[in-house]
């Protein structure tokens, strides 16, 4: 039976912060011709801002229903998740999704499979919420190389280091308040370990570089081990700590990538990206720099994205992965010796020193903070130990004067080694 339809109809599936996000958009721009056409969640007893009857439990429903034009996979549970985008490609459906993780771990697959059947997937949601990021890195600088892309990715962590800076409140209750506004994962240490920057980090590879690298594989150290202290002496030293996640072309045609937190200082255009807010900084070889900002997180900024990419397969747009292509590039945590503050317990430090046997060791700040020069290949080699032992790693730019060093931070048994 050919359905008659006068109406672009959306099969949504998952109906939390992002998908309630997308229903209030798509209802904001109904002259616009499309609407929601089936809602598919998994709790029956939750309570929702619908009625029941506007729900199926079955994502078969949703899956099989050929009168949508496009379906949005908006849930977090990622094995789950993967089914769903597995059957609607293998079906050479349309399919827009915000799930990152999924995302970044299967990226080889979900091209392939959009290849091998001809179906279609965007996931501009996915990468720092309302910012157009991946539309930019994919059908603007397409064909541009690009010399480095960093910035904040994840809107909770960035809400947390904020309200600390600010307000000098604790950390759990900066954590719940990212949670109450809706800007966590249903798990929130993929935001706080900086797992969730890192899945951001390995898409934006794919269409910034054409490097298709697993997670897995990546460096990245979060912020649940930071303490009033660190916070302290970055504001001593004019700077404020951010979460960042970096991609950097090196002379050898390597992609350096990583997640660090960052001692930012104010003359940096991440420093007044607060709150849940992310921002961008792309420096490609013939434009120069720009910089990208907006909320990251957050129900109608991430339902807005969705909804972008939702109108834009009507006008057939598509990822090309143009570097793909054209790139042989291998990643690297990067081998150039970096500074860095740790801050843990004085024993693991020194346990870390004897392990790294670093180049540099500047200044030994207290007894829980030590000032350091090592390469990240060596944080990547012992990140499982830095994790373990609760130690807080943070990148200190060169532009960073050390030398202003308040004396407070600085103990008596001080042993500067090198030169600063
Ligand atoms: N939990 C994520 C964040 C949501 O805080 O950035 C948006 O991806």
């Amino acid at each position: 039976m050919k359905i008659q339809k006068f109406r672009k109809r959306i099969g949504l599936i998952g109906f939390g912060c992002v998908g309630q996000g997308l229903y209030d958009v798509v209802e904001a721009n109904r002259h616009l011709g499309w609407e929601i056409g089936c809602i598919c969640v998994k709790d029956k007893e939750k309570t929702r801002s619908l009625p029941a009857s506007a729900f199926t439990y079955d994502v078969q429903e949703v899956l099989q229903d050929p009168s949508l034009d496009i379906i949005a996979e908006l849930i977090s549970d990622t094995k789950e998740a993967l089914g769903i985008l597995r059957q609607a490609l293998q079906q050479g459906k349309t399919v827009v999704s915000a799930n990152k993780k999924v995302i970044a771990e299967n990226l080889p697959e979900l091209i392939q499979l959009q290849q091998r059947h001809g179906g279609v997937l965007l996931y501009e949601a996915s990468v720092c919420g309302s910012i157009p990021v991946l539309r930019t890195l994919e059908a603007y600088y397409g064909s541009e190389p690009l010399v480095e892309v960093r910035g904040i990715l994840n809107g909770s962590s960035n809400y947390i280091l904020s309200k600390l800076h600010a307000e000098h409140i604790d950390f759990q209750a900066a954590l719940a308040q990212a949670q109450e506004l809706g800007f966590a994962e249903a798990d929130p240490s993929l935001d706080v370990e900086g797992t969730d920057a890192l899945h951001k980090l390995c898409i934006m590879a794919a269409h910034a570089y054409g490097l298709l690298v697993h997670p897995d594989d990546v460096l990245h150290l979060g912020i649940q081990y930071i303490s009033s202290e660190a916070v302290e002496l970055a504001a001593a030293l004019g700077c404020r700590i951010k979460l960042v996640g970096s991609l950097k072309a090196t002379p050898t045609g390597q992609i350096e990538l990583r997640v660090l937190p960052t001692l930012i200082p104010e003359t940096d255009a991440l420093y007044d990206v607060e709150a849940e807010f992310n921002g961008l900084e792309i420096e490609a070889r013939f434009a120069g720099k720009q910089f990208l900002k907006g909320r990251g997180a957050g129900s109608h900024p991430t339902g807005s994205a969705v909804w972008a990419d939702v109108t834009a397969t009507i006008r057939g747009y598509r990822y090309t992965y143009p570097k793909l292509c054209t790139s042989q590039a291998t990643a690297t945590s990067g081998n150039e010796q970096i500074t860095v503050l740790l801050q843990g317990q004085s024993d693991r430090l020194a346990e870390l020193q004897d392990l790294v046997q670093p180049a540099n060791q500047y200044k030994i700040i207290g007894q829980s903070q030590v000032i350091l020069s090592l390469t990240p290949q060596q944080l990547k080699q012992h990140e499982s130990f830095l994790k373990q032992q609760g130690i807080f790693v943070a990148a200190i730019p060169e532009s960073v004067a050390l030398d202003i060093v308040p004396e407070k931070y600085r103990s008596e048994e001080a042993v500067p080694v090198g030169s600063l």
